[in-house]
């Protein structure tokens, strides 16, 4: 197994452990208005975003990490096209949040320590290893959360407000652009295109050690921001899952199938690395064939298996 592989095995159960996050367990359960509120006061974090990244641009060594960090903030203020930010709104205005609610928000106490700490994750340092710690943390909190985040989003807001994939202009191209394995008009995702980069800093053991605890910090900083939405109409719901995780324990098993459904993602994701361009469009057409699908169906389990071998199995063979 390459360094950077396992790197990727090691994301792979931090993911998994995202998904177990009592929020995200009880995703489905929350009132609308609790939904409504989770994604405006999300918005302050979104809206940080550039600043964020910016910040990692100004202190980086690496000109393709430099180049990497500057096209994806390009990709969130196109010169002649609405910024991610006016996307955000417009989707957040569609489900029913008027303008002058996102914008006139104060962030809470807990969302400005989280803003506080994705930034310290990129804070400059001269240290030789500043370049890694920094890519392997936007990689995991920049891109990958994000896209696992929008992975319980999409469905629902398609369920609850009718925001179609196809309606959808910043919470389902989100899903799809920064996932592991996934793709946008044949076009890496944000995710994958970390990978030559950490690959070619990942020259031995001990640097594999700072990627893979840059990606801890980061997973930390990212899956605190929802501990202040497990709590109010959910949270006597939260606390019989919370029971239920503690009895899972003394079987210890049910944790092992969402992580090994990860790891697919990951040798997934190596096995495009892997393929040259022309051979990389199959694969891609293969996903665009799903989303496609959910779009016309609404059936989510179109979704389930996108940036996995699975997807070549629901195209080609009997579907999900
Ligand atoms: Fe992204």
């Amino acid at each position: 197994m390459s360094l950077v592989t396992k790197l990727y095995d090691h994301e792979a159960g931090l993911v998994a452990a995202f998904h177990q996050h009592p929020f995200f367990r009880l995703f489905s359960e929350q009132s609308d208005t609790d939904i409504r509120r989770y994604l405006t006061e999300r918005y302050v974090v979104s809206e940080n975003f550039v600043r964020w990244y910016d910040r990692a641009i100004n202190g980086l060594t690496d000109p393709e990490a430099r180049s990497l960090l500057r096209k994806i903030t390009l990709d969130e203020t196109p010169q002649n096209a609405p910024s991610h930010r006016e996307d955000l709104i417009a989707d957040l205005q569609y489900i029913g949040v008027p303008i002058e609610k996102i914008l006139s928000r104060r962030a809470s106490k807990s969302t400005l320590k989280v803003i506080n700490r994705l930034n310290e994750l990129v804070a400059y340092s001269s240290d030789s290893d500043y370049d890694l710690r920094v890519m392997a943390a936007l990689r995991m909190a920049g891109e990958i959360l994000v896209a696992e985040e929008y992975r319980h989003v999409v469905p629902e807001l398609e369920k609850r407000f009718g925001l179609t994939p196809e309606r959808s202009r910043f919470y389902f191209p989100h899903f799809q652009h920064d996932q592991v394995g996934g793709s946008s008009g044949g076009i890496d995702s944000h995710t994958d295109s970390f990978h030559p980069i950490l690959e070619r800093l990942i020259t031995n053991e001990e640097k594999l050690g700072v990627a893979i605890d840059a990606s801890d910090r980061a997973y930390k900083v990212r899956i605190s921001l929802f501990d202040q939405f497990a709590q109010g109409d959910t949270r006597k719901q939260i606390a019989k899952v919370i029971l239920a995780i503690a009895a899972s324990v003394l079987v210890a098993l049910p944790a092992i199938k969402p992580l090994t459904e990860k790891i697919h993602h990951v040798d997934y994701a190596l096995f495009l690395a892997s393929l040259a361009p022309e051979e990389k469009v199959f694969y891609h057409d293969t996903d665009q064939w799903l989303f496609n699908r959910f779009r016309e169906t609404g059936d989510a389990r179109y979704l389930k298996n996108v940036g996995t071998f699975e997807a070549v199995n629901d195209v080609w063979g009997p579907g999900p």
